[in-house]
C-alpha cells in the first residue's frame, strides 16, 4: 500500500459518523429513555445509556423515524404529557404512548452533543403538517407553532439544521407509497414551504431503500428531477445479511455498497448535467448496518404493545468487520458522502444494548463504529493498494485488504485496515515516506477464533486489543493484520 498527503479524497465530514433513533421497539423506551431506571435522569432518559453514546460521540441522529415517521402526527408527541394520545403506531403495529415525542429528543440530543436530523412525515402528511413543525422547532417566537413550543416551556427555538423529506417512499412497506413523480412532487413542494419558513436549513430528498429496489436507480433520476436544486442531499439506505452463513461472500457485501454510492453520485450529475445546473448533489447514507438476526424472531411477536423486543439484531464478530468495510467504504467516499447513519443507535439493530431496569452493554459492532468515529476525523487520504484477490458467490476480485486512511496534519496518520482472508494473516507493506518522523503510537486489533462469537450483557468477548505489533521503518509501515481481522493503526 502507498500512501502520499497529495493522494486528498476530501475533508471528512464528521456526520459521516451520525446513527438513529427511531420509535420501534424497544429503542426510546427501554433504549434510551426509561423513567423508573435506576440510572434515570429527572426527564427518565438513562444515564447509563447517555455515557455509552457519548463514547461513540455521534454527531448527528436522525428521528423520529424511519417508517414510523409515515404515520406520525408530530402534534401527538408535544404539549403536557396527560394530554398525549396513545396511537396505533402502524409502521410495526405497537402501541406509541408519545411519552417521547419532538421537544424530550431535541432537549436529550443536545445534552449528549448530537444534533437531530429530523424526518417529516410525508406518507400520511405533507406540506402542512411540515411546515408547521418546521415552525414549532426553529422559529424564535411571536407566531402559533413557535409560541406554542414556549408554551410548553422550551423558550428557546431547537434550531433544527437537516430535515429529510419523508422516508424509504418508494419501499411497498412504506404507509403513503409514492411513485417517484408523485413523490418528487410532494417533495418538492414541502421543501419550498419549509425554506420559506427557515431558508437555512438543510434538506434530505428521499433516495432508493436499497440497491435491490426494482425502481433503483430510476427512482433518483426521476425525483431528482423535482428535487435536485432544492435539495442538499440524496438518501441511500442499506442492511446487508449472512443468512446463508457463506461469509467470504458477506465480507465482499461492502462492494455493493460502493456500488450503490457511485450509482447514486452518476445519477445525481447526469441531473445536473441534464439540468445544466452549477451545484453538486451530497449523499447521505443515512441507514446501514447488518440486518438479519432477528427476522425470524419478530415475525412472532404479538401486536399492539408498548416497547416490544424488535429487530433486537444479537451482533457477531464478522458483522463487526463487515461494519468495519462499510465504515472504509463511507471514508473513501468522503467527497460525496457528508452523512451517514448507523441505524440505529440503541436496542434496534444496534451497537449498544440494554435490559429494561437493567444492564446496558456494547454490541461488537460498537468497537470499529467508536474507532472510526474516534480516530478518523480529518482528510480522508486514498490509498494505493496492491492485494491478492479472491471470487466469492455474489462478487469477483475481492481484494482480501480493504482499507482507508485519515490524516490530521500535524496530528495524526491513521490507516483502518480489515483482513477478509478467513484463514491467513495479511503482510502489510505500507509506503508512509512523505510522513517523515512519524512513529507508530498503537495498533488496534478487533479479532476473534469463532466468527459468530457475541457479546453479552455478562460477558464482552469481542473486544479490541492494542497488541497488533505494527513496526515502522525507513518510511514503511510493517504489519500483520491477522485472518479476519479488523486493524486501526496510528501513526504521529
Ligand atoms: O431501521 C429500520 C427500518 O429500516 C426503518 O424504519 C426503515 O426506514 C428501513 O426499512
Amino acid at each position: 500500500m502507498v500512501v502520499d498527503k497529495s493522494y486528498k479524497i476530501a475533508e471528512i465530514d464528521p456526520r459521516i459518523y451520525g446513527s438513529f433513533v427511531e420509535h420501534l421497539g424497544r429503542a426510546v423506551y427501554g433504549g434510551i429513555y426509561e423513567a423508573a431506571h435506576p440510572t434515570a435522569d429527572t426527564y427518565g432518559f438513562r444515564n447509563d445509556v447517555k455515557t455509552l453514546i457519548q463514547e461513540l460521540n455521534v454527531p448527528i441522529i436522525r428521528y423520529p423515524g424511519g417508517n414510523f415517521v409515515s404515520g406520525y402526527n408530530w402534534e401527538d408527541g408535544v404539549g403536557p404529557l396527560g394530554d398525549r394520545p396513545k396511537r396505533l403506531e402502524l409502521a410495526w403495529r405497537t402501541i406509541e404512548p408519545n411519552e417521547v415525542g419532538t421537544n424530550e429528543f431535541a432537549r436529550w440530543a443536545k445534552e449528549i452533543g448530537s444534533e437531530v436530523m429530523m424526518a417529516v412525515n410525508l406518507g400520511t402528511r405533507g406540506v402542512d403538517a411540515a411546515r408547521n413543525l418546521l415552525e414549532y422547532c426553529n422559529h424564535p417566537g411571536g407566531s402559533y407553532w413557535s409560541d406554542l413550543r414556549r408554551s410548553h416551556g422550551y423558550e428557546q427555538p431547537h434550531k433544527i439544521k437537516t430535515w429529510c423529506l419523508g422516508n424509504e417512499m418508494d419501499g411497498s412497506w412504506q404507509i403513503g407509497q409514492k411513485t417517484p413523480q408523485e413523490y418528487g412532487r410532494i417533495a418538492y413542494e414541502t421543501a419550498k414551504a419549509m425554506r420559506l419558513v427557515d431558508p437555512t436549513i438543510e434538506l434530505v430528498s428521499c433516495g432508493s431503500s436499497s440497491t435491490a429496489m426494482p425502481t433503483f436507480p430510476e427512482w433518483e433520476a426521476v425525483t431528482l428531477d423535482h428535487t435536485y436544486e432544492i435539495a442538499d442531499y440524496i438518501s441511500l439506505h442499506q442492511y446487508y445479511g449472512n443468512r446463508d452463513h457463506d461469509s467470504a461472500n458477506f465480507l465482499a457485501r461492502s462492494m455493493d455498497m460502493e456500488h450503490f454510492i457511485r450509482t447514486v453520485a452518476s445519477t445525481c450529475d447526469y441531473v445536473k448535467a441534464k439540468k445544466r445546473s452549477k451545484k453538486t448533489m451530497y449523499l447521505s447514507f443515512d441507514e446501514w448496518n447488518v440486518w438479519y438476526h432477528s427476522n425470524d424472531t419478530d415475525a412472532k411477536i404479538d401486536p399492539w404493545t408498548i416497547g416490544p423486543p424488535q429487530l433486537e439484531d444479537v451482533y457477531n464478530f464478522e458483522d463487526a468487520l463487515l461494519v468495519g468495510s462499510m465504515l472504509i467504504t463511507l471514508l473513501r467516499h468522503a467527497d460525496r458522502v457528508k452523512m451517514a447513519c448507523l441505524a440505529q443507535l440503541v436496542n434496534v439493530i444496534a451497537p449498544i444494548m440494554t435490559e429494561n431496569g437493567g444492564r446496558a452493554w456494547r454490541q461488537t459492532i460498537f468497537y470499529p463504529y467508536l474507532h472510526a468515529s474516534r480516530y478518523g476525523r480529518g482528510e480522508s487520504l486514498l490509498p494505493i493498494v496492491d492485494s491478492p484477490k479472491y471470487d466469492a458467490q455474489d462478487y469477483t476480485d475481492v481484494p482480501y485488504l480493504d482499507s482507508a486512511v485519515v490524516y490530521r496534519e500535524e496530528e495524526e496518520l491513521t490507516i483502518f485496515a480489515v483482513n477478509r482472508h478467513l484463514d491467513e494473516a495479511l503482510g502489510l507493506r505500507c509506503d508512509v515516506r512523505g510522513f517523515e518522523d512519524y512513529r507508530i503510537i498503537e495498533h488496534i486489533v478487533l479479532e476473534h477464533e469463532d466468527l459468530k462469537a457475541v457479546n453479552t450483557a455478562e460477558v464482552e468477548s469481542v473486544k479490541p486489543h492494542s497488541r497488533g505489533g505494527a513496526e515502522c521503518r525507513d518510511g514503511f509501515v510493517h504489519a500483520r493484520l491477522s485472518k479476519a481481522s479488523w486493524n486501526v493503526i496510528r501513526l504521529k
